[in-house]
């Protein structure tokens, strides 16, 4: 019997879970069904992790739902307009639909094989003492601002037609302060497809290479327009939270007020492209 149709008829419990470390709510997320998810919050659901490590509202971000899992919040960013050579809060909705993208706050992954995939990766890496120990001080390090909004940090400018956009400090930014999370689409590499595509980046597992990348071409975060120096101010580092490897930037220095941020996109980014601009 389905655990839904046990559940109708009383014979499964709303936080009983499946062979899979599943919970209804788990089911109801897969099944992108917002009503039955809020039927089953109202029950007392819980939001409990499967045998991975992975909450329904986790899995609802990491498959870019939406329901009563995730609070949808009008949010801000700042931008420079040459016009006036001022900083202006704007709402997000409004910068997504000038910049043509859709901000993401989180990976998204085509399905739950996938994440699975990667969860199940990560927990034999976490297998290592060395690798479980350094998650667990990057961990330590920002945790109180990993799941934080950092949009007060920065703000976005156009620099040229060559550079295009790039990413400014809005005050002076302390070493080793969380900047955010690289989001985007997770996705096969194709490094033939990706030569064209200038907002790809590894998806690696503890500094391993892995099949997948993150394009961050149609959805991601401000990441996206952060620009690349050979010296730069910002470190990106892997870090296994909820079961699952995120790529996070942080600061290796102070940053003032007006500094533009950068983080070194590697040897092979500039292969296929002219040399960068030194910044
Ligand atoms: C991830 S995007 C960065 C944001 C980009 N400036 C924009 O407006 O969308 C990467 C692209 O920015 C440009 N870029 C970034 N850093 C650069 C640099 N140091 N020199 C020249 N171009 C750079 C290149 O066109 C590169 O392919």
């Amino acid at each position: 019997m389905e655990p839904f149709e046990a559940y109708e008829k009383g014979e499964w419990g709303v936080n009983q879970k499946t062979k899979e470390g599943f919970s209804l709510l788990h089911l109801a997320v897969l099944e992108d069904n917002p009503l039955l998810i809020e039927a089953l919050l109202k029950e007392g659901a819980k939001d409990q992790e499967d045998l991975w490590g992975i909450t329904p509202s986790n899995l609802s971000k990491l498959l870019n739902r939406s329901n009563a899992l995730i609070k949808p919040q009008e949010r801000t960013i700042l931008i420079y307009r040459n016009s006036d050579e001022k900083i202006h809060k704007i709402l997000l909705s409004e910068f997504e639909a000038r910049l043509k993208i859709t901000y993401s706050d989180s990976l998204i992954f085509d399905s739950i094989k996938t994440i699975h995939k990667v969860a199940k990766k990560c927990a034999r890496k976490m297998k290592k003492e060395p690798l479980r120990q350094m998650n667990a001080w990057t961990l330590a390090l920002h945790k109180n601002e990993l799941d934080k909004p950092r949009e007060h940090l920065f703000y976005i400018k156009w620099i040229n037609r060559y550079l295009g956009y790039g990413v400014f400090a809005a005050e002076d930014i302390p070493g080793l302060t969380y900047i955010g999370e690289y989001t985007g689409i997770v996705k096969r590499r194709n490094n033939r497809k990706n030569r064209f595509n200038d907002y790809v980046f590894s998806y690696d597992l503890c500094g391993k290479s892995t099949r997948w990348c993150i394009d961050a071409k149609e959805k991601g975060n401000f990441t996206r327009f952060l620009n690349h120096s050979d010296h730069p101010n910002l470190t990106s580092r892997w870090i296994i939270k909820d079961g699952i490897t995120h790529i996070i930037l942080f600061s290796n220095q102070r940053i003032p007020k007006g500094r533009q941020l950068t983080y070194c996109y590697g040897p092979w980014y500039w292969r296929s492209r002219s040399s960068p601009a030194p910044l």
